[in-house]
């Protein structure tokens, strides 16, 4: 890499994250062309290299300046004039180090005082971010060299959790759509995206598993007491308390008499069949008790008398609405062995697909929380008892989190919000990662985001998010605007997401962990996604995907 004619310049201040650089002399046209090709030199987002011993220190230029010697030196015109011609010095934002021809995150050594600064050229950036290449994952071209693929190592990347952020219509449904694509040609992967608005059935109808949530069945006695309540009972009426225990008593009564075999395993939890119209008759009952007096006296008015009419108008109001006949009335699914076949189903089982979108777009508003939270409760449940959960990897997408997963839970939405935190904090050591999507990080449980260690981000308006991020990544903030980028917003379509799926600029960032400032490359924890067994065969994933859908 290092060559005479590479020369920008020499470094006079380190510290642990960056390096401040005279540039020389001859960085004037900031350009330089090398054989037959001109390179942009000391220029905001291009990297640079400062070689150490054996090894390379790889920047990024994050800010260029006149030298803080000069800048003090006059105002007036001719002054200034003289000013521009004299020293220039450049902000290096430390990225990683080259050892052994290998690119690696974290400085293993720091440049002295001195140091020479050398540009990179198109072989230099090519061994750069080749490291990971044989897993044949790119997730895009690098801003400001056309052509170069950035490859990550998609177990690093599923093996934590990911959170894909950006404003709206920044392009997110988009991007997960790219990444998903290319996922589905990995075996052994297994992804569900909960797809609320019904826009991903396009982008996976070829190699896909589409459930329309409505057509499959997800009954009621799925649910468990806390989604139950979350259904029935307002927790603003004076008669919430006695609602929610008569509710336990009579479905886990219910249970019990519909599952006979089951009786001593049976909790109010479990996913066996009751009958909600049972369940129902007897509510009616004791909200119209009435007690007849002794030696056939004066009747009195039972200890429940009146308290569950609203609860019951509630209950009937879903149970005759014809939008709600998934789950209070399932045609299909009416005893227990039916969760084996939901189950199969939403992993795509039956017909081998790897990637399952779940469209959630027919749920009504209110009860898609409940759903959220039972989905991703039996799909966590099924791995947490799963023998060899260590090969079923499984990726949840969680689309729109924030209108299920907020920060400040209401009464109505806590569940799917505890079941999701569950997943973030232990979902790991099951083999469940989840991706979350949003356009408003800020409203989104802080539990959650803290546990992801991946982020994508697209356009971000809102400027604290943007300062979370900045400091977050270990990679300069000057790049955060536009760092890996896939070509071709020429194509922009009005429909949400098309087939041939782009990324928009954006950015991938590692979370830095709190004891240190640049991350090393250690790999911990499950590895969901295996080697493709010809690597070859994916050496340029993104364009397959974009000629197969042309
Ligand atoms: N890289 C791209 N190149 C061209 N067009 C794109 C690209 N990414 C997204 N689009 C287009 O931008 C629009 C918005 O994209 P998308 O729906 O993915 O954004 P979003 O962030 O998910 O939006 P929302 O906040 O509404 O969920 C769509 O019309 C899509 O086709
Ligand atoms: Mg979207």
């Amino acid at each position: 890499m290092p060559a005479a004619e590479k020369h920008i310049g020499i470094i006079y201040s380190i510290s642990s994250s960056s390096a401040i650089a005279f540039m020389d002399d001859s960085v004037v046209s900031m350009e330089r062309t090398l054989g037959g090709k001109v390179y942009r030199i000391g220029q905001i987002g291009t990297f640079v290299a400062i070689p150490v011993g054996t090894t390379n220190i790889i920047g990024m230029i994050a800010r260029v300046q006149l030298s803080r010697l000069t800048q003090s030196m006059g105002s007036t015109q001719t002054e200034m004039a003289d000013i521009i011609k004299a020293k220039k010095e450049m902000e290096i934002q430390l990225v990683g180090s080259v050892v052994n021809g290998k690119f690696e995150k974290g400085i293993a050594s720091f440049p002295p005082i001195g140091s020479d600064v050398f540009m990179t050229d198109d072989g230099d950036i090519t061994s750069l971010f080749s490291t990971f290449a044989q897993y044949g994952f790119a997730i895009g071209d690098i801003s400001g060299y056309l052509g170069e693929r950035q490859y990550i190592d998609p177990n690093k990347f599923f093996g934590k959790h990911i959170a894909l952020l950006g404003s709206t219509g920044s392009g997110k449904s988009t991007a997960v759509a790219s990444i998903l694509q290319k996922v589905q040609m990995f075996s052994n992967t297994h992804v569900i995206v909960l797809d609320i608005h019904n826009e991903y059935r396009a982008a996976f109808r070829d190699f896909g598993n589409i459930i329309n949530i409505t057509d499959l069945e997800l009954p009621h006695w799925f649910m468990n007491f806390e989604e139950m309540r979350e259904a029935f009972v307002d927790e603003s009426e004076s008669s919430a308390q006695s609602q929610e225990m008569i509710l336990k008593d009579l479905v886990l009564n219910s249970k019990k008499i519909k599952n006979p075999a089951l009786q001593e395993f049976i909790t109010i939890d479990a996913p066996v069949y009751f009958d909600l119209n049972e369940v129902r008759a007897k509510f009616q009952f004791y909200d119209t008790e009435r007690i007849t007096g002794y030696g056939g006296g004066q009747s009195r008015e039972g200890p429940f008398f009146g308290q569950f009419t609203r609860f019951l108008v509630r209950l009937d109001s879903r149970m005759t609405d014809k939008r709600y006949e998934f789950m209070f009335k399932p045609k299909k699914f009416k005893d227990s062995v039916a969760i084996k076949e939901v189950i199969s189903k939403i992993f795509g089982l039956e017909n081998k697909k790897q990637i399952t979108v779940l469209d959630l777009s027919g749920v009504p508003f209110d009860i898609v929380n409940i759903i959220v939270s039972l989905l991703a409760r039996m799909i966590f449940d099924f791995n947490f008892w799963n023998k060899s959960k260590s090969d079923f990897p499984v990726l949840l997408v969680f689309e729109e989190a924030h209108n299920y997963l907020p920060q400040v839970p209401s009464a109505h939405n806590r569940a799917a919000r505890r079941t999701v935190e569950r997943i973030a904090k232990e979902g790991r050591k099951y083999g469940v990662g989840c991706m979350i999507v949003s356009q408003r990080p800020s409203e989104l449980s802080e539990t959650i985001l803290s546990q992801c260690n991946n982020f994508v981000t697209l356009r971000l308006t809102n400027p604290p998010i943007k300062t979370m991020f900045v400091s977050s990544s270990p990679i300069p903030s000057a790049g955060c605007s536009t760092f890996y980028r896939r070509f071709g917003p020429e194509k922009r379509s009005s429909s949400a997401i098309q087939r041939r799926c782009r990324f928009a600029s954006c950015l991938i960032i590692p979370r830095r962990p709190p004891t240190a400032r640049i991350l090393n490359s250690t790999t911990s924890g499950s590895l969901p996604i295996k080697k493709p067994s010809s690597p070859t065969l994916l050496t340029d994933g993104g364009d397959k995907i974009d000629r197969k859908s042309n």
